[in-house]
């Protein structure tokens, strides 16, 4: 329950099934069981691209109902092209970073134990008045659309996925920030009974990141709640995840539960691990190496062909002005 009175939003349409080019939407509802589950590099390492950890036993099979399931399909937004393929759904929700259930590709099934009600969602800081209300509640406010992102990882391979979500821009209108907040920190639940990664004390929990309220307020950022017309599968971060697509998919926090708005620069959870090798605004970049990663060219999964990095994952006309007068910031890392 919403515990701010205010206007309801209009509900979206319900809309007709966007002329999708994919494969079958429905094969996604058993894709958290699916038998294709991707071998990861062996071997231990907290960061990422490292191995270890693996599918922590005694997993549970959340057996929810799906959150707004009748919003989807949603309509497509077609200002947001693709000049390539989409990703086998099949891929895109089997090979996975999700540290909270492990540091391999293969969580999707140990995703399974996330329980996704009550998800309580609690918007604070530097706002009119704090809100909390249920995530539910939330997607059903806002004016839910699919667009056609590309995403792309700092170990250099890339996806491309048709996301089902609204504007970050509708959450910040529907927040009320204050004109003194300069930044946006968004962060993962934190429950070590359901995601056994958590017990990993060296990590410093819960998963959080962040942007300026200019990138936040950009018209790419977008809140996914669902994937190939489907509401999101917990591995892909349900039932509240960003996309930001012109940034390394690091900064792409999943199964958010609050969003607080701050004028102090947050530390997110890959800087305060390893400061040297990810920063606050990895931006893609292809002349700006990773210490463990070239990033001049990208894998597109399902395929062994490297295609070139695009500066600002080819989304630098919405984004670039964004970063003037930064220039002595470290903006690709
Ligand atoms: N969010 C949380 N809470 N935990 C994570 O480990 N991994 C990030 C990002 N969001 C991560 C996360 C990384 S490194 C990437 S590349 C993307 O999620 C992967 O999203 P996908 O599994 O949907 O492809």
């Amino acid at each position: 329950m919403l515990t701010r009175s205010r206007k309801g939003w209009a509900l979206p349409e319900s809309a007709a099934t966007p002329k999708s080019v994919w494969l079958s939407r429905r094969r996604l509802l058993a894709a958290g069981g699916a038998g294709a589950m991707l071998a990861a590099a062996p071997g231990a390492g907290y960061l990422l691209g490292g191995g270890g950890g693996g599918q922590p036993a005694g997993m549970a099979m959340a057996d929810e109902a799906p959150i707004a399931p009748e919003l989807y399909p949603a309509p497509l937004n077609e200002a947001y092209e693709l000049d390539r393929e989409l990703t086998d759904p099949e891929l895109a929700t089997t090979y996975n970073n999700f540290y909270e259930f492990g540091s391999q590709k293969n969580i999707s099934m140990a995703a399974q134990a996330l329980r996704l009600r009550p998800w309580t969602v609690t918007i604070d800081g530097m706002v009119e008045e704090e809100i909390t209300l249920d995530a539910e509640e939330l997607i059903r406010r806002m004016p839910i659309e699919e667009r056609l992102y590309r995403l792309r990882c700092v170990e250099a391979w890339a996806m491309a996925v048709p996301w089902t979500g609204f504007a970050l821009k509708e959450l910040v209108d529907f927040a009320r920030p204050l004109s003194s907040a300069q930044y946006l920190v968004m962060t993962t639940f934190e429950d070590s009974s359901q995601a056994p990664g958590q017990r990993q004390f060296w990590y410093p929990w819960p998963y959080t990141e962040g942007l300026t309220m200019a990138e936040a307020t950009n018209e790419l950022a977008f809140i996914a709640t669902g994937i190939y017309g489907e509401p999101m599968p917990r591995q892909n971060g349900a039932p509240l995840r960003l996309a930001v697509p012109w940034k390394y998919g690091f900064k792409s926090v999943k199964s958010i539960v609050r969003f607080s708005f701050t004028d102090q620069r947050p530390t997110t959870f890959w800087e305060e691990i390893a400061g040297q090798e990810y920063g606050f605004w990895a931006n893609v970049n292809p002349e700006v190496p990773h210490p463990r990663w070239s990033q001049a060219t990208e894998r597109m999964l399902g395929t062994d062909e490297r295609v070139p990095t695009q500066l600002f994952n080819g989304y630098g006309e919405q984004v670039a002005h964004l970063y003037d007068g930064l220039e002595g910031e470290r903006l690709f890392m």
